[in-house]
């Protein structure tokens, strides 16, 4: 069989379904909440009430302009885990 034009756009129509797909289902880049010492009393909030809502209000404790704070070009703040995910740790 000779592969003619058409069959050339096929593949290139197929490549680009594979990279968005690829692209949509790759991993968030946003950094996770870090599972150490200074995390784990989030972790146990998170536990415990099992709200997220609840467990953020702990974040600006420690992530505030006066001690840690954000990185100046951080995106609106409200519902840090909404893109910062707490990692999975065992019940
Ligand atoms: C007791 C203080 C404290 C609290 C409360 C706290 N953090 Fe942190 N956070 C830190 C410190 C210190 C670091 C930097 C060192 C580290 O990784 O622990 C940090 C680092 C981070 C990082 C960056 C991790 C990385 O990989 O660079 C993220 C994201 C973060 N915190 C999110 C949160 C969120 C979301 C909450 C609320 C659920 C929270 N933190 C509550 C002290 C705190
Ligand atoms: C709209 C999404 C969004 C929300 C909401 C958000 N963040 Fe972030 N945050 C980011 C992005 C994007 C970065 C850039 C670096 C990265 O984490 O990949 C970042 C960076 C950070 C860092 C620095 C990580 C480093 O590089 O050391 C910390 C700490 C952090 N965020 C904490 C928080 C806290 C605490 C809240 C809630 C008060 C919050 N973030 C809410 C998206 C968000």
């Amino acid at each position: 069989m000779k592969i003619g034009p058409k069959d050339w756009l096929f593949v290139a129509l197929i490549g680009a379904v594979l990279a968005v797909v690829l692209s949509i289902s790759g991993e968030e880049k946003t950094k996770k909440v870090p599972f150490d010492e200074s995390h784990q009393p989030a972790y146990e909030t998170l536990r415990k009430t099992g709200s997220k809502i609840e467990t953020e209000k702990g974040c600006e404790d420690c992530h505030n302009q006066a001690t840690r704070p954000l990185p100046a070009a951080h995106p609106p703040k409200n519902r840090c885990l909404f893109c910062h995910k707490m990692k999975r740790v065992a019940p």
